[in-house]
């Protein structure tokens, strides 16, 4: 039987050749996080990639409207100015509760306690700093001062799922391409001379993580709960493939002997 492929025994050209190849494809692993970060990021309207942003391409979902989660926040509290005071944040949660009556609501002077529409109340709280009559040195953006300005605020947000024709579409390069490269890194992977346990471990991490990441792309559709399958595979998948990479690097330009007896039966 011939010897099995060992790659610190590959001549230095074929090393040079993988390392090259190795590079390159890690660098495409760190282009498509760059990507993905850049392209599904504000799909929950708040920087950074979050579950949301993944559940909104995958699943969909319901955003909550900002000026909603301002008034959670008692904003300005947060920005630490003094917060937003009891009776407007509760006239207001009031106000945007009854998504229907939202614009109705907007200039209704009975509303809640009577004590305001949402309009005045928003005027008299928000305009404080906001509005367009605060003097130039105390104004804060974002301009606040008429419905229009409010509106955009005001509405929850549904995200749709990415089109499943767009889904197949990325499903089928993704699938092959992934698929032909982590089968290549995972045989490098055993022309190392790592532990056995190691190659198992990173090699089924590769590929289960694959399995289960794009499989729950479709799964997610109709059930949310398979968001943490689509992470928890895709960070396996890629983590199990960037330190293969490394370690098929290393292991080729690592001293070792190029001969020995004991290689030959490894
Ligand atoms: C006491 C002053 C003050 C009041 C009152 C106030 N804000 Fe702000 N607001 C700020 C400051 C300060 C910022 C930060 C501005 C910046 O970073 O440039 C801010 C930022 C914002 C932003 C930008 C997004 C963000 O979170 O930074 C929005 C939207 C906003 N305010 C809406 C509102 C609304 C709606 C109200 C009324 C419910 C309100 N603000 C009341 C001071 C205020």
């Amino acid at each position: 039987m011939s010897a099995p492929l060992r790659l610190r025994r590959l001549p230095f050209g074929a090393r040079l050749s993988l390392t090259c190849l190795m590079l390159v494809t890690l660098g495409g692993y760190a282009a498509s996080g760059l990507y993905m970060q850049d392209h599904h990021q504000n799909r929950d309207g708040t920087p950074g990639l979050t579950k949301t942003d993944i559940e909104g391409v995958y699943h969909g979902v319901t955003v909550e409207a900002p000026l909603g989660r301002l008034i959670e926040v008692e904003h300005p509290k947060e920005k630490g100015l003094d917060p937003m005071n009891e009776f407007d944040r509760a006239q207001l949660t009031e106000w945007l509760k009854a998504t229907d009556q939202i614009v109705e609501n907007w200039q209704n002077i009975d509303f809640g306690d009577g004590s305001g529409s949402p309009e005045e109340i928003v005027t008299m709280s928000c305009g404080k700093c906001h509005g367009p009559g605060v003097s130039k040195d105390d104004w804060v953006a974002p301009l606040l001062g008429s419905w229009d300005d409010y509106k955009p605020m005001a509405f929850q947000n549904e995200v749709s799922p990415t089109d499943e024709a767009i889904l197949l579409a990325s499903t089928h390069a993704h699938s092959l391409a992934l698929g032909t490269i982590t089968l290549l890194i995972c045989a490098l992977m055993y022309a190392t001379r790592m532990p056995g346990i190691i190659k198992g471990l990173l090699t089924v991490l590769a590929s289960a993580g694959l399995l289960f990441d794009l499989g729950a792309w479709w799964l997610a559709r109709d059930n949310p709960a398979f968001i943490d399958l689509i992470i928890a595979g895709g960070a396996a998948h890629a983590g199990a493939m960037g330190l293969m990479m490394l370690l098929v690097i290393l292991d080729a330009w690592l001293p070792g002997g190029r001969g020995g007896a004991h290689e030959a039966s490894g």
